[in-house]
């Protein structure tokens, strides 16, 4: 079955992996990709006859398209996503763990002739510039034309990569299918998934570095070069190789003066990296410039220097539709001018797509789930984890060195959830291992991102529902990092622009205005910017932030920076409380470090303020 397949690569290894998966899952057909723009538009208008996808009006949206998922099938399965290492306590506290090989024949049972009636594609990736040292390759084997054309916007791939790995070369085995298989004459479904959550399972074998996926057709469930391996996989290869796969948005601040300062900032999903990542300056900070290099991962390790350089491993968003306007992103909305695929999103009468806070509503549009709707309906027309996924080079914003092989330098860690409470606006850590702490400590809301997740939750470095091995650990080669010598360590801060008033509503404008935390940022970095003591960590006063045109008081100010002792040592004890869930692997710098805090919080006034420091 792989006779087409001999004509594009003599990888004997690949050309076996893939016979072998064929004999599986039983495909009537296998396409090798090569990538090329006459196949994705060949895919796609596949897809628009048998109902996958509309095609958008071309004069208002071209070369787009609309997808409409099953309901049961909107958002990553957090709870069906398991990381199986031959020992559970590798795979740690906070991952789903199966024993590999009882995982390994559950699979078996379920990808049997699961890909009948269906074309098997073998799709060659790499995540990273092709053919750069930092970059990985992989091979993706899937039923989902839909997959297909979005792994070409998300990565580079085709024939390229095919070359690049040769007749020896390494690859990252991913296996996916929709479980959806069809019997001789059965009409296919416009999103063919599995629908009962127990069939689906995202799989990620780390010791072996092997990735199989299993019932689902969207997003990080099935793009298996974004989580499954760009942070799962990759944190694993991380820790054994000596570098870092964060869940991190990569933002170039270019001051004034022209001097550019680099930062990789952490949020959770549906947190705001891609706005923060295209940020623009607001009235009053017009001579600021930004650059976008990522939105969503970061792929970082040091240089000859000691410089910690950061490479943007995917060649796409996949981002969250709804919120996103001309107002909340511009930069987002010009990325998905054309070539773009939206999920989930309402279709208007005039063939373009709309979503809640993108503006006016129109009068009458298809829903998300192909039902008539309008405003007055009663329900949202997108689903709230509705996505566009569109080319990063169409980001005005880009960076030009987004591509380098060689990375950009990154001056400073950002982390950041959602939180009505409690947490500043910003601080800076008090060192290295304080920055670990605050990192894996945070905490956000939930999201409409993954289905059954709690209201709030722990998210260590927003890497929760991402880590390939025991979190502990994790955080222990943080800590070592800390001891190095040879590097030029980056800063490490919180930020948080979600604190809300009595009345439930954020204080802080945020978007654009968030640029003003970033220059505090950035002149902490380089020395030029004051900071107080605070419980948590060094914090601004209110003279430190630059107030140019912006109507935002002092008291404003102490709404969202003011810390409350209550809260500070609550947010110990619950810490404490959280740790012992690690047990013995939990390194003892971070107990050290929230013992500084409870400290700190026992010192402090009831309500502590920058004014008062
Ligand atoms: P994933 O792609 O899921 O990893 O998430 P992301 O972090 O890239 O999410 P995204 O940037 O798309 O987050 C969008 C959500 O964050 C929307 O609900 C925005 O309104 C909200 N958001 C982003 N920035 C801000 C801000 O500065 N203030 C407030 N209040 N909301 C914000
Ligand atoms: C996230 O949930 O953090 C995402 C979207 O970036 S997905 O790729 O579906 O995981
Ligand atoms: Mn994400």
């Amino acid at each position: 079955m792989t006779e087409n397949g001999r004509e594009r690569t003599n990888n004997a290894t690949l050309l076996k992996w893939v016979d072998d998966w064929a004999k599986i899952c039983q495909p009537d057909a296998i396409h090798w990709c090569d990538g090329s723009q006459d196949e994705y538009d060949a895919l796609c208008e596949e897809m628009v006859q048998s109902g996958t996808l509309v095609r958008l009006n071309p004069e208002k949206r071209p070369n787009s398209y609309l997808a409409r998922s099953h309901p049961s099938d909107v958002a990553r399965v957090e709870n069906r996503t398991f990381i199986c290492t031959e020992r559970e306590e590798d795979a740690g506290p906070t991952n789903n763990w199966v024993e590999p090989a009882e995982m390994r024949s559950a699979l078996r049972a379920q990808f049997d002739g699961c890909m009948k009636g269906r074309t098997m594609y073998v799709i060659p990736f790499s995540m990273g510039p092709i053919g750069s040292p930092i970059a990985y390759n992989a091979i993706q084997l899937t039923d989902s034309p839909y997959v297909v054309v979005h792994q070409r916007i998300m990565t580079r791939m085709g024939q390229a990569v095919l070359d690049v790995i040769g007749d020896e070369g390494y690859f990252v085995p991913c296996v996916h299918s929709v479980g959806a298989p069809l019997e001789p004459g059965q009409q296919d479904v416009a999103w063919p998934c599995a629908e009962s959550i127990d069939d689906k399972y995202i799989v990620h074998f780390p010791e072996t570095r092997e990735i199989m996926s299993y019932g689902s057709g969207y997003g990080g469930n099935a793009l298996l070069g974004k989580k499954c391996l760009a942070l799962r996989i990759a944190s694993a290869m991380a820790k054994e190789e000596g570098w870092f796969a964060e869940h991190m948005l990569i933002l170039g601040l270019e001051s004034p003066a022209g001097e550019k300062t680099y930062v990789g900032a952490a949020f959770p999903s549906a947190c705001g990296k891609t706005n923060l990542a295209m940020i623009q300056p607001p009235e009053g900070m017009k001579d600021w410039k930004t650059f976008t290099v990522g939105d969503d991962i970061a792929w970082i390790k040091p240089d000859a220097e000691g410089n910690l350089r950061a490479i943007n491993p995917e060649n796409g968003f996949f981002g969250v539709a709804p919120g996103t306007s001309y107002d909340s992103n511009p930069m987002a909305m010009q990325s998905m001018s054309a070539n773009t695929i939206f999920t989930n999103c309402v279709l208007t009468d005039d063939g373009d797509i709309w979503w809640e806070g993108m503006g006016p509503a129109p009068a009458h549009g298809i829903d998300w789930q192909g039902n008539d709707w309008t405003p007055d309906s009663g329900r949202p027309g997108a689903h709230p984890n509705a996505r566009f996924t569109a080319p990063a080079s169409q980001c005005p914003t880009i960076d030009p060195a987004w591509e380098d092989p060689a990375g950009v330098p990154i001056s400073a860690f950002l982390f950041g959830g959602r939180l009505a409470n409690t947490f500043p606006l910003v601080y800076e850590a008090y060192d290295w291992n304080a920055g670990v702490f605050m990192a894996a400590t945070m905490g956000s809301e939930a999201t409409a991102a993954a289905i059954g997740q709690e209201a709030i939750r722990r998210d260590p470095f927003a890497m929760l529902p991402f880590m390939g091995y025991n979190m502990a650990d994790y955080w222990g080669y943080w800590i070592t990092w800390g001891q190095r010598t040879d590097v030029k360590l980056p800063k490490i801060f919180r930020v948080n622009w979600f604190r809300k008033d009595a009345d439930g509503k954020f204080i802080w404008p945020g978007f654009g205005q968030n640029l003003r935390v970033l220059e505090w940022i950035v002149g902490r970095v380089h020395g030029t910017k004051d900071a107080v003591d605070g419980p948590f960590g060094r914090m601004p006063t209110y003279e430190d932030l630059n107030w140019d045109q912006l109507d935002f008081s002092a008291d404003q100010f102490a709404g969202i920076t003011d810390i409350s002792r209550e809260g500070a040592l609550a947010e110990a004890a619950e810490v404490a409380e959280y740790f012992t869930k690690f047990g013995a692997r939990l390194p003892s710098e971070l107990e050290t470090e929230r013992q500084a805090l409870e400290d700190r919080a026992k010192a402090a006034p009831e309500v502590w303020s920058t004014r008062d420091a």
